[in-house]
């Protein structure tokens, strides 16, 4: 296939940011657009999957040994991934012009603004992916303006921001929230730094979903929302099979996961995990293991090795045990196709971005269990603005306890408040399927976006 543009992808390097994109990329390759992902030497060699249509070239964020764990700091990290990033950014766009491919665009991960230089160095179009939810970017636009200012004086002071319902400060991203989080904070931050000099702001969500604060951000920006970016084949079921994930830095345990989903009734399972970062107190974790049990219904947990010696002791011993096949716990799972199970009944989550957009888009109904980052924001719009969930509350030591768990999942399983959410997730579902099929609002923006690619020439 003879390809008429070309886009370089840089994400940020950690699975919640290079998902969304690759799942972006596979869309505009499907629409004749050529795609290089520029992924960072330690990425790409913690890889188990690597399983992808799209080509994948070497970078360095110069600590091709350890990524972010060998740096000596975060501020470190990025510091030194500017410097050295941005000169193998430019090798790469240099090496590909040699082999014939010449770079038309750079879609870059607003983690890293400096890439906008590397665009404007050889002259090239440039569009940021924003990988979390508009409502999130624009509080921390809100914050870059110096508009919000906080920590809050009060627990739960009331935040109005233009586009967004009224929130409380405890619904803000952690890294808003809490001071020590202040290099974070200035990382998000910056993701606006540079944006007057760019073509497109690419954000993974769909208008549908956040249309007012969507409006707002447009006035700013030259914003395009294109998501939600899961595989098309869980969307549209007439597409040919496949469910490939592509990369991923855990090996999920297919077979167990689906050949016990199999023996589970309809809507029966419980579905836990916290994503691919999330650390938890070790009492937290014994608090959602009691939960679980306790709620009598049947679970699939994703506990990460990093994370096993944190149940409480004889936990799994005691579940292999039992009679009924009462929970699973694995190491990692093929989440979509956990999700899309015809048994899974709840998914109970931390509500990172990509989780949320997945259950939005499979009709899952959630009990949000935010812990850090812009998981707080995206639990609120779950619970009182989707209406697809419920959200645990934690309590003055900030654990969610037991009975909270076990409450939570009995009202999204069985009462009637549950059968409500059931019909909101049907509807955002069809919302969602909507926006990425032909001639949705997604896909639209997709489309002007590949013509306007097209149209420029360098
Ligand atoms: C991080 C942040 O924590 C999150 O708040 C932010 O929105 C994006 O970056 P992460 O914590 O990993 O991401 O959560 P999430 O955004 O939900 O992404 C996890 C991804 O891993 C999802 O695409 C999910 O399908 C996948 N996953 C998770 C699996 O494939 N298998 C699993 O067992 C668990």
């Amino acid at each position: 296939m003879s390809h008429k543009a070309h886009c370089l992808i840089l994400p940020y390097p950690i699975q919640g940011h290079i998902n969304p994109m690759l799942q972006f990329s596979k869309r505009l390759q499907s629409k004749n657009v050529k795609i290089t992902i520029a992924a960072t030497k330690f990425f790409l060699q913690t890889m188990q999957e690597l399983s992808t249509p799209v080509s994948i070239e070497a970078i360095s964020d110069g600590y091709d040994d350890g990524g972010i764990y060998q740096a000596e700091s975060f501020a470190a990290y990025i510091t030194r991934f500017k410097e050295v990033g941005s000169d193998t950014m430019s090798q790469l766009i240099e090496t590909l012009t040699t082999r014939g491919y010449p770079v038309n665009c750079i879609v870059y991960d607003p983690f890293l603004p400096w890439a906008v230089e590397v665009a404007k160095k050889y002259g090239l179009a440039c569009a940021a992916f924003f990988t979390q939810s508009c409502a999130v970017d624009n509080i921390y636009y809100h914050v870059h303006k110096g508009v919000l200012k906080l920590p809050p004086t009060e627990v739960d002071e009331e935040i109005s921001i233009p586009g967004l319902v009224t929130i409380e400060s405890s619904d803000v991203p952690s890294f808003v929230s809490t001071p020590e989080s202040a290099r974070a904070l200035e990382m998000l931050v910056n993701q606006f730094s540079n944006l007057e000099k760019i073509d497109w702001v690419l954000i993974n969500s769909f208008y549908e979903l956040e249309k007012e604060v969507t409006d707002w951000m447009s006035k700013l920006y030259p914003i395009k929302t294109i998501g939600p970016t899961i595989p098309s084949v869980y969307l549209d079921k007439r597409l040919p099979d496949d469910k490939e994930y592509g990369l991923s830095i855990f090996k999920p345990m297919t077979n167990e996961c689906l050949n016990w989903l199999n023996h589970q009734p309809i809507s029966s399972v419980v579905y836990v995990s916290f994503g691919s970062l999330t650390k938890l107190e070790p009492e937290q974790m014994e608090e959602l293991a009691w939960g679980l049990k306790n709620s009598n219904k049947n679970f699939l947990w994703v506990v990460r090795s990093t994370e096993e010696s944190k149940l409480p002791k004889n936990f799994l011993e005691e579940l292999k045990l039992a009679s009924e096949n009462k929970g699973l716990v694995v190491s990692w799972c093929p989440q979509l196709q956990v999700l899309e199970h015809k048994s899974v009944g709840c998914f109970l989550t931390h509500c990172g971005w990509n989780s949320t957009l997945e259950a939005i888009s499979l009709g899952v109904p959630m009990v949000a269990m935010p812990q850090w980052s812009d998981q707080p924001t995206n639990a609120k719009l779950v619970e009182d603005v989707w209406e697809m969930g419920v959200k645990a509350k934690q309590d003055e030591k900030g654990l969610v306890r037991r009975e909270v768990i076990e409450e939570c999942i009995r009202i999204v399983m069985e009462e009637e408040k549950g059968k409500m959410i059931k019909e909101n997730t049907k509807k955002w579902k069809e919302l969602a399927r909507n926006a990425v099929d032909e001639g949705g609002s997604s896909d639209r923006n997709i489309e002007e976006f590949v013509s306007k690619l097209l149209t420029i020439s360098y």
